[in-house]
């Protein structure tokens, strides 16, 4: 099966000098569509270093990044901003709703920026926050949602525009377990349903038989784990 984000011996060091530190040391990874990989450690071990360079948000001091087929760093900032909104969904730990949208033009927002048309970018919306529950909240704005439902907003935005990869930092971090395991579920579920791929950071090991794959991440250096389902 295709390989929709492939890391090849990318080391990450922050500062120089005495006082640099080395994150990632000559790690590679390759995810393939249909794909949901966990990657777990240490407070401190550098997974969201690894997500972010992963998702072309950081570059790395070495190695390569392709994400679906186009080397990252060989565009300009313009179009690499153009891969991100059409290929990626990011999910972050804390929602990163936009104070003053509601919920729905969150949605229309990114779809709007990818530059799809409004029409069928409505269409879509409407039809994500159906599937997450939402639609009742669809003119709220963020302040006024539960912590569940701002992810779960958050879920919507990242799926807008249709992302092959979907790459999310402890998205479960502030919801109760019952809550975080529905977020995770829908996250495999979208996985499997379209063939995507998706790696998500996480320090709840109560999440992981419902991954595919373990990546545990120390001292530079990955390992993939046995997965117990
Ligand atoms: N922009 C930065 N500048 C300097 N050091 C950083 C920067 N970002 C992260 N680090 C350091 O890199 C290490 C890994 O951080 P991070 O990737 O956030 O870990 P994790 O997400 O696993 O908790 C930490 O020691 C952190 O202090
Ligand atoms: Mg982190």
């Amino acid at each position: 099966m295709r390989n929709k984000l492939v890391l090849e011996h990318v080391s990450k060091e922050f500062g120089d000098g005495d006082t640099s530190v080395k994150v990632l040391d000559n790690v590679s990874l390759q995810v393939k569509a249909g794909e949901f990989v966990a990657v777990v450690g240490p407070s401190g071990s550098g997974k969201s270093t690894f997500l972010s360079i992963a998702g072309a948000l950081l570059s790395p001091t070495k190695g390569r990044i392709i994400i679906g087929d186009q080397e990252v760093g060989k565009q300009s900032a313009k179009q690499m901003n153009k891969i991100r909104l059409d290929h990626i969904g990011f999910i972050f730990q804390s929602s990163n709703l936009i104070p003053y949208l509601t919920v729905r033009d969150q949605l229309l927002l990114i779809s709007k920026l990818a530059g799809n048309p409004k029409r069928t970018s409505e269409e879509r919306a409407d039809h994500l926050l159906k599937r997450l529950g939402l639609t009742h909240r669809s003119n709220a704005y963020p302040e006024v949602l539960s912590g569940g439902e701002r992810q779960r907003v958050a879920i919507a935005r990242a799926w807008m525009n249709n992302p092959e990869l979907i790459l999310a930092d402890e998205p479960t971090a502030s919801l109760d377990s019952e809550r975080g395991r529905s977020v995770v579920q829908m996250l495999a579920d979208e996985v499997k349903l379209h063939q995507k791929a998706a790696v998500m950071v996480t320090h709840d090991l109560r999440m992981l038989d419902l991954c595919d794959r373990v990546i545990y991440i120390e001292d530079g250096k990955l390992s993939e784990q046995p997965i117990q389902h």
